[in-house]
């Protein structure tokens, strides 16, 4: 008998895995394998929430009006140019499946974010993989993947999961490289955890130019991954096309309210700065100290070189034992490593402990 079939192309697709968050039998979990924000939400934000909680039967505001200007205001952007979404993931979906033809050329690097090809086979298109160097995205690897069929070049800066970025002179080099009708999506997921003078977001080379396009969230420096939450900075051709085709009520509206708030709570915001300016250095340090040195990150995570995929998945099933949950990267073609997030002192301090112990039983 006949049943429905999708697209070709759509069941080659490998599902996102997200970090996992439960333990059978363990309560007390220490999470540290989604990049979550180590410290939580602003009070004010789970307050905003709350009120907000009995207009549920309200449909939310589809233009995400208070929001933009909130948003506009913060980072100095015109609120007209912003457009959110359920999460950046939903606009770099969008993005991918506006811009994108199917045959036409994704291009990213190799180990860069996994929405990237799924999104590229989603729309039919083919995803290009550049290889990095260092753990880091190259430029000349990128371009030298550029295509007459490359429609969108999709760059988390910095990158998950490595951590690594591409200063200013670097994204401008890339632009300059690309053809003026590919989009360049600069992925700016972890920008607020940066504090390089060589580095930019990305707002002025959107200003710039007219294939530039910015994403951000609210998931990770602002504490809000379960409301979904993302943003776009764009130029205004390129807007209009994400306010045509995305669900006209797609960021809800406790969500909204709380991200106004979470923005307006700049000490929270600074509080969860500090935190990682404190413990990245400290995760990175103590990990070098127990022969495990990870990549250079200015995130608010480390990838951990465990020389194997062996010794990779035997330190993840170690650490499940301890109730920590941490992240091997073969999803990412990095089956060596294990991603950590930046979590609470206490929760760092454990992870250091078993780890510890982990190598020493290894032996
Ligand atoms: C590089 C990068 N971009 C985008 C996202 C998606 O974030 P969200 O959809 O929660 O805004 C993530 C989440 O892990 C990420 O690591």
């Amino acid at each position: 008998m006949a049943t429905p079939r999708p697209r070709p192309g759509i069941l080659d697709i490998a599902p996102y895995v997200g970090g996992e968050s439960k333990i059978a039998g363990i309560n007390r979990i220490i999470k540290l394998s989604s990049n979550e924000s180590a410290i939580g939400p602003s009070p004010k934000a789970i307050a905003a929430h709350q009120a907000a909680a009995p207009d549920m039967f309200r449909y939310p505001d589809g233009d995400s009006k208070l929001l933009r200007e909130a948003i506009g205001r913060h980072h100095g952007l015109d609120p007209a140019r912003i457009v959110c979404g359920a999460g950046s993931d939903e606009l770099l979906h969008l993005l991918v499946t506006c811009y994108a033809m199917p045959g036409d050329e994704v291009l990213y690097n190799k180990h860069g974010f996994a929405i990237y090809p799924i999104a590229a086979m989603t729309a039919g298109a083919v995803p290009v993989a550049a290889p990095e160097v260092n753990y880091t995205a190259s430029v000349d690897t990128l371009l030298e993947r550029v295509s007459s069929r490359t429609r969108l070049v999709m760059l988390a800066n910095p990158n998950n999961p490595t951590g690594t970025y591409l200063s200013r002179a670097e994204l401008q080099r890339l632009h300059a490289g690309m053809p003026k009708d590919a989009l360049l999506v600069i992925d700016s997921a972890y920008a607020e955890f940066v504090s390089r003078a060589d580095y930019t977001a990305g707002e002025d080379l959107v200003d710039a130019h007219d294939n530039v396009i910015m994403t951000r969230t609210f998931s990770k420096l602002y504490g809000l991954a379960g409301l979904r939450v993302g943003w776009a900075y764009g130029p205004p051709a390129i807007v209009d096309v994400l306010n045509r085709t995305r669900p006209p009520f797609n960021v809800n509206l406790p969500a909204q309210a709380a991200a106004v708030a979470a923005l307006d709570d700049v000490g929270h915001t600074q509080k969860a700065r500090d935190h990682n300016a404190r413990w990245l250095p400290w995760l990175a340090a103590e990990l070098t100290k127990l022969g495990l040195p990870p990549v250079p990150s200015v995130a608010n995570f480390v990838l951990v070189p465990l020389g194997s995929p062996q010794r990779a998945k035997a330190a993840q099933d170690f650490l499940r034992t301890r109730g920590i949950l941490v992240r091997q990267m073969g999803g990412y073609h990095l089956p060596d490593f294990l991603r950590v997030s930046v979590g609470l002192q206490d929760e760092l301090e454990a992870f250091i402990a078993a780890m510890g112990d982990f190598l020493k039983q290894a032996r």
